[in-house]
């Protein structure tokens, strides 16, 4: 444990102290304290992970399931360790479940080629939120358009929740997938994930669950809330870049054929009788893996949960619903995504300024925070907006950090009038 990581499991959240834990945040940007706004595109590294992955260079690093010797079974014990913290923190059945995957982008690629190619047939019908990052509409219209499929939008509100009457009238029999974000990475909206999975089993379709923006803010729990598939990246964990997770249900990856096609993804291989595969998760990963990624983020993840999710949930409300409040109250500010389930994102545009210039006005300023279309055009269509700046919350933000960006936009204010 973490000595900054307070030892009182109900206490709040003391932020000022965690941000110890992160190198980056004593760095100065633009000769200005850092105000790290951005944590939706990637999250800052406690010192733990990285020394979690540095350690396996300097100490233990070996290729994995290849060797007899020493360091590879050292290797080996602590990437299927951390295969295990995995499925302990998604409360998965099996650790077969878990597939070690560069990102959630990967992982929602691998479920369109390998299930979705195989499982689904012309005609067939994929719902995709209007909520949702192109990473989870792409892959999907990737393959309808091979595969004669139709993707079908799932209308949102005015306050940017999921239409949940449109919803039900688009579930028909034809409907074999719906393609979901537990949170949007654009507004911060947190989808009524549980219910919509429910609907959508009842209709007989499979759920692709994306938990990226999700994973970091409130606990996950695979079997509760009975996805099928279900992503998310490391780097947005607190954890390194390169390496993400796809959990799918035993009965449906066993069913799936292969992805990608190499080593230590096969049974046997022969150039006279064909090839024939292992089992899962490993049928899924050929080729080297992202070894001392995985073991960086197991360190991530065991930095997270003695945090606390819930603890980090309750601090980033607060600092979601003070933003919200400071913002709401500075003239041509506008907050798009009213719904209240929402969680650690506030997304604004202001009156007269373009947000890449609010973006860059407040970076000279020492804040970062991103802006544009988020890799989610269709919601930013939906609301007649074509960027927005969006500034994220973490766990070592604080109330310091949104004075800071308040600051920053009156001083937009005062360079656009
Ligand atoms: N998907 C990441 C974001 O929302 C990169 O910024």
């Amino acid at each position: 444990m973490s000595a900054a990581v307070p030892a009182l499991a109900n206490a709040p959240l003391d932020a000022h102290r965690l941000r110890a834990d992160f190198p980056i945040l004593a760095r100065p940007v633009h000769g200005r304290p850092l105000v790290y706004l951005d944590s939706a595109a990637s999250a800052q590294k406690p010192r733990r992970a990285i020394a979690a992955e540095s350690r396996v260079y300097e100490r233990e690093y070996a290729n994995v399931h290849r060797g007899v010797h020493h360091l590879s079974q050292a290797a080996t014990g602590r990437f299927e360790a951390a295969r295990e913290r995995v499925r302990r923190f998604l409360n998965a059945a099996s650790a077969s479940e878990i597939l070690w995957v560069r990102g959630g982008t990967e992982g929602i690629n691998l479920v369109a080629q390998s299930w979705g190619r195989s499982a689904l047939g012309a005609g067939d019908e994929i719902l995709v939120s209007t909520l949702e990052h192109h990473a989870n509409i792409v892959p999907w219209q990737l393959l309808a358009r091979e595969k004669g499929l139709v993707v079908r939008a799932i209308p949102i509100r005015d306050d940017g929740q999921i239409d949940m009457a449109a919803y039900r009238a688009l579930l028909r029999p034809s409907v074999k997938l719906v393609a979901l974000t537990a949170m949007s990475n654009a507004l911060g909206i947190v989808t009524p994930a549980a219910e919509m999975i429910r609907l959508a089993h009842e209709a007989g379709a499979r759920v692709m669950l994306d938990g990226c923006q999700a994973a970091s803010h409130a606990a996950i729990d695979v079997q509760a809330l009975d996805c099928d598939f279900f992503v998310f990246s490391g780097h947005k964990l607190y954890g390194p870049t390169g390496i993400g997770v796809l959990y799918g249900k035993a009965a449906l990856l066993e069913a799936m054929p292969p992805w990608q096609g190499g080593g230590e993804m096969i049974a046997r291989v022969s150039l006279e009788k064909g090839t024939s595969f292992k089992g899962i998760p490993h049928r899924f990963e050929a080729g080297t893996p992202a070894i001392a990624q995985a073991i960086a983020l197991h360190a991530a993840l065991d930095y997270v949960e003695e945090v606390g999710l819930e603890r980090i949930a309750c601090h980033e409300a607060m600092l979601l619903d003070y933003a919200t409040r400071r913002l709401a109250a500075l003239p041509g500010v506008a907050i798009h995504g009213s719904h209240p389930d929402k969680a650690a994102i506030l997304s604004f545009t202001m009156a007269g300024a373009h947000p890449h210039d609010v973006g860059t006005i407040v970076d000279r300023e020492g804040v970062a925070v991103r802006v544009g279309h988020h890799c989610a055009q269709p919601t930013m269509e939906r609301f007649g907006l074509a960027a927005t700046v969006r500034a994220s919350f973490a766990l070592y933000n604080t109330t310091d950090d949104v004075d800071r960006l308040v600051a920053a936009l009156e001083k937009v204010r005062e360079l656009l009038p």
